[in-house]
């Protein structure tokens, strides 16, 4: 049985070993949503991943309604993501970028006003995160045809932008009840097209996006992430089998290098769920390297990849609490708690100044 500390390739990418970082939006790029300097210090920290996934990063003005969380669509961020990624293969790591439509997560705020985009007419629960604080989230409006040929030729744009910016492949962000997940869900998807009904009908952008990532990137170097369990930001499913599986199985033979899948716990302190994890009936239709996130540790990861149900685990918080997480793991170290009060301010405190074991 392969341990955490083995090697794992992942399409094309060769990772060392199979501790990745999973993506964590952490709100340090700049108002246009340029990626900044100290990203590029917070991500060397963290080198030693087998591979990086990259905060959620927009694909478009449209998609992106998260405060100072970066961008794929212009030509300065294009620049800005370049000395980070530059950085962190300097160091010896590796990077894929997370690409992010929020859909209705979006609050009119960053559209001038207008209504975000999604599958139907619906209106997320909860509040946003804006510039001008938490607010109530807006209407969305069902997305026309000629609005899905405009999200999908923005797909294809931002994996060319991203390629550009030296990053090592992408990932498609169809998880956490954002677009892709809006669309794939029958409690958020009421449309009566061929992007409605069935199971089939409601993967449709999936594998659409899917295949534009695949166009430009190759899909050795092309991911996708998940989060089938349990409900997220207002988006859920009466029958997520039926959903989930079958697009594991397209997913596995498209030959896309790899699918992480966010899988709730009951009991987490991170969306927990009662719901039964679908990372076993995954597991069978997906026979190409299978990533699993949301609450390990040392023993549970291993036991993971022990049982063949994951060929490597993302880890969120604990990495973002420890530079040096890779190396805590191989000594079995004591871990640095995340502090949430400083997940999404901007500047280095909570962000560059987590300890190592060497001065804890
Ligand atoms: C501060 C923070 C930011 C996050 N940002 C993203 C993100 O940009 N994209 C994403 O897919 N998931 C995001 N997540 C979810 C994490 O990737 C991960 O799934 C979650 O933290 C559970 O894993 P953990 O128990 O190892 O932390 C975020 C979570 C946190 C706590």
């Amino acid at each position: 049985m392969p341990s955490l500390f083995d090697p794992l390739d992942l399409g094309a990418i060769h990772a060392p070993n199979r501790i990745l970082m999973s993506p964590l939006t952490r709100g340090r790029s700049t108002r246009e949503h340029v990626p900044t300097a100290i990203m590029a210090d917070y991500y060397v920290q963290r080198a030693a991943a087998g591979l990086i996934i990259s905060e959620a990063t927009g694909i478009s003005r449209e998609g992106l309604g998260w405060p100072f969380a970066p961008g794929l669509w212009t030509e300065a961020q294009v620049e800005g993501w370049k000395p980070v990624v530059e950085a962190i293969h300097n160091a010896g790591g590796r990077i894929v970028a997370q690409l992010w439509h929020m859909g209705r997560i979006v609050h009119p705020d960053f559209l001038g006003g207008a209504a975000p985009l999604s599958s139907s007419a619906t209106t997320a629960p909860g509040e946003a995160h804006t510039y001008a604080g938490k607010q109530a989230y807006g209407q969305a409006r069902a997305a026309t045809r000629d609005d899905i040929a405009r999200v999908l030729d923005d797909y294809s744009a931002a994996t060319r932008n991203a390629l550009r910016a030296g990053f090592d492949g992408v990932q498609l962000h169809a998880a956490n009840g954002y677009l892709i997940d809006q669309f794939m869900r029958d409690n958020s998807n009421f449309r009566d097209d061929d992007y409605g009904g069935s199971p089939e009908n409601r993967t449709r952008l999936l594998r659409e996006a899917t295949s534009r990532l695949i166009a430009e990137a190759g899909a050795d170097r092309t991911a996708v992430r998940f989060s089938p369990n349990g409900e997220v930001q207002g988006v859920d499913d009466s029958d997520p089998e039926s959903v989930f599986v079958p697009a594991a199985r397209w997913l596995d033979d498209q030959g896309i290098a790899f699918l992480e899948l966010r899988e709730s716990k009951p009991g987490s302190s991170f969306r927990p769920s009662e719901e039964p994890r679908l990372s076993p009936a995954i597991r069978k239709v997906f026979k190409r390297p299978l990533i699993l996130n949301q609450d390990y540790r040392l023993a549970s990861a291993q036991a993971d990849l022990d049982s063949g149900l994951a060929d490597g685990i993302a880890f969120g918080r604990t990495f973002l609490a420890n530079p040096d997480l890779v190396e805590r793991l191989r000594r079995d170290a004591p871990l640095n708690r995340a502090n949430p009060a400083t997940f999404y301010t901007q500047g280095a405190e909570g962000y560059l100044d987590y300890p190592l074991l060497e001065s804890a």
